[in-house]
């Protein structure tokens, strides 16, 4: 059997819950502009950028706004979750995950984070694991967001392993689509519905050990 060398994580909703946070900054705009948002539409949002997002939110409301505008409000959502993200801490940390990191570098496996969101850097620094990564792909130089596979393909190359070598940790039905397109193996942590193309539906990440030793 293939043996999988490199392991790239998502980082909202699978290393830390900020996929709440960013529910919440959408919630509390879409409440100022009297748009209409729900869990089932934030479920679109997940893995999608910032700008792509609020089009999501007006599109479902059936509303469209200048380029302008939408600079600006998506501008202002990012200020409400910047405000959320300040008071990060390593108790953040989501259950599963620490021991996870730790066992993947003992079985020497590259680590990697591909997160869409350009507030990664921070979020990282404030859970102080920044280090454990080999490399944290910069969200900002990326051409085309999930469920494009670009994102996984820069993680692997940076961390000098092929594609299909590789298990991606996803929480997002997009960056789901976008890992099978890179050709990795999809690993979805959330709803089994949701996540129906990955290759394997854990809840969380506490005892997924045993499961991944089949695959590295
Ligand atoms: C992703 C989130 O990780 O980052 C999305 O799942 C978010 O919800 C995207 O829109 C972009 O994040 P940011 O912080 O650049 O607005
Ligand atoms: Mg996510």
């Amino acid at each position: 059997m293939l043996r999988r060398k490199g392991a790239i994580f998502d980082l909202d909703g699978v290393i830390t819950d900020t996929a709440k946070y960013h529910y919440l900054a959408w919630k509390r705009l879409a409440s100022e502009l009297g748009l209409y948002f729900d869990e089932k539409i934030n479920e679109r949002l997940k893995g999608i950028g910032r700008l792509e997002s609020l089009e999501i939110i007006l599109e479902e409301n059936g509303q469209n706004f200048s380029h302008q505008e939408k600079e600006y409000y998506a501008n202002r959502k990012n200020q409400y979750y910047v405000e959320m993200i300040k008071n990060i801490t390593p108790k953040d940390i989501l259950p599963g995950v620490t021991n996870l990191i730790a066992t993947l570098k003992a079985w020497g496996v590259k680590l990697a984070v591909a997160s869409a969101s350009k507030n990664a850097p921070t979020v990282l620094k404030n859970l102080r694991i920044i280090e454990w990564f080999d490399h944290v792909v910069d969200a900002g130089r990326i051409k085309k967001g999930k469920p494009d596979p670009e994102i996984f393909l820069v993680a692997a190359q940076n961390i000098g392993v092929k594609p299909w070598e590789c298990v991606g940790f996803e929480d997002s039905a997009a960056g789901i689509e976008a890992l099978k397109r890179a050709g990795m193996l999809a690993v979805g942590i959330g709803d089994k519905e949701a996540l129906k193309d990955a290759d394997l539906v854990v809840k969380d990440l506490t005892f997924i050990t045993p499961i991944l030793e089949l695959f590295f």
